[in-house]
């Protein structure tokens, strides 16, 4: 019956954090994953969730399916924390928000959404995405391409090529944007870049499509809403899924939501009906214990200051690993610039390193990154950054 398959390849994200758990190695590093590790090296609780789910637990209540659209009061929270309690988009009830199994639970129901809804628009990702995304929507059958991005010269964004590719793009074609903390290259839109990107979008009648994964872990949680915010204020119709697997450090949980700005009530309230009819059709219905969860540390005030508190912890001690990484490569290798692990934000960094050189650190040094150059800047810590760098320097020629 099954003879004819394929052999899966892997992922290479989730096959390489593998790769690393099966290494005996006791000084190997792992910078493969996006997971925020505290400086020992592990996954953190954070106590504002450990208190959430101790009032759960308490509260010992059933556990019912959740509506398909997840539970409200996490839909509402999510709004909240997206677009600001008092936007107007919010208070005109023309955003629509389902809470998700993970951001991805979100990006693939969008997915699914605009392949039966607009049927003629491909997808437009970065040069370089996440991996995920394009396997995302070439699973639902949208067509994906790229809109270049990275400037590898540089260290930073090639905005003009970026806008030019974006200027020839076919009506209702969907632009798939990282909203902060680009994956893989840690480089953003400046705010200055969004707002020129905001006329561009309208005129050619383009569909955005955020992905926020990582809010928080650029410049604050507010700051790194930047982007959704102003679409939402510009009137744009468009799409946003994001996660709380590393604000709330909660991965296996898959808490994330998907939210649709649209031109009015009536027209969420038509969104939102097919995309119940999408996760039904998917998985029927999201988790009841992330909701929980959520809800509860935003909501409750107490546990909303401590997560703020714990976000901007987590953000500061990447900073911090951002600095020695400079530091130490700059001291080995002083012809270089290594500025743009400064400049970049959030928890990557696109190194410039080749293949074969990620392979050399894997195999000589115990040191795991992805083969795109990437690093997990999360991943360092005091007791590793500098052997992390000195491995570094030494596979740079
Ligand atoms: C990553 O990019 O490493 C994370 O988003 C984890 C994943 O699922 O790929």
């Amino acid at each position: 019956m099954f003879q004819h398959l394929e052999p899966y390849a892997g992922d290479p994200i989730l096959s390489l954090n593998e790769a690393f758990q099966k290494d005996p190695r006791g000084d190997k590093v792992n910078l493969s994953i996006g997971i925020y590790f505290d400086n020992d090296g592990r996954i953190p609780v954070l106590q504002c969730v450990r208190d959430a789910e101790a009032k759960m637990l308490a509260e010992g209540g059933a556990k019912p399916y959740l509506p398909i659209e997840g539970a409200g009061a996490m839909r509402t929270a999510v709004q909240h924390l997206l677009f600001g309690t008092e936007h107007p988009a919010v208070k005109a009830g023309r955003i629509t928000t389902l809470q998700t199994v993970g951001s991805s639970g979100g990006l693939k129901v969008g997915a699914d959404f605009i392949k039966r809804w607009l049927p003629g628009s491909g997808v437009w990702i970065s040069d370089p995405s996440w991996d995920n995304h394009r396997a995302m929507f070439e699973g639902s059958g949208v067509a994906v391409q790229t809109y270049p991005y990275y400037d590898a010269a540089t260290g930073g964004v090639r905005f003009d090529a970026m806008r030019e590719a974006i200027d020839k793009l076919p009506p209702r074609s969907v632009v798939l944007l990282h909203a902060c903390c680009h994956n893989p290259t840690g480089v953003d839109l400046s705010p200055a870049q969004w707002r020129e990107l905001v006329p561009l979008l309208r005129q050619r009648e383009l569909l955005p499509y955020l992905d926020l994964a990582y809010q928080g872990y650029g410049d604050g949680i507010a700051e790194d809403a930047y982007a959704v915010r102003l679409l939402a204020d510009s009137g744009l119709t468009f799409f946003v899924a994001n996660s709380f697997s590393k604000s709330m450090s909660v991965y296996g949980e898959r808490a994330g939501a998907l939210s649709v700005v649209c031109s009015d009530a009536a027209e969420a309230e038509l969104v939102l009906g097919q995309l119940k009819a999408t996760v039904r059709r998917n998985y029927s219905s999201p988790a009841i214990h992330a909701a929980g969860i959520v809800s509860r540390v935003l909501g409750e005030a107490g546990l909303r200051t401590a997560w703020e508190a714990d976000v901007a912890a987590m953000r500061a001690r990447i900073l911090a690993m951002r600095s020695s990484l400079h530091a130490t490569l700059t001291a080995k290798k002083p012809g270089r610039d290594f500025g743009y692990f400064l400049s970049q934000r959030g928890m990557f960094s696109y190194t410039g390193l080749s293949a074969a050189q990620v392979d050399r650190l894997r195999e000589e040094f115990g040191v795991y990154l992805i083969r795109s150059g990437r690093i997990c800047v999360a991943g360092l810590n005091t007791g590793n950054v500098e052997r992390t760098a000195n491995a570094m320097a030494a596979v740079i020629a």
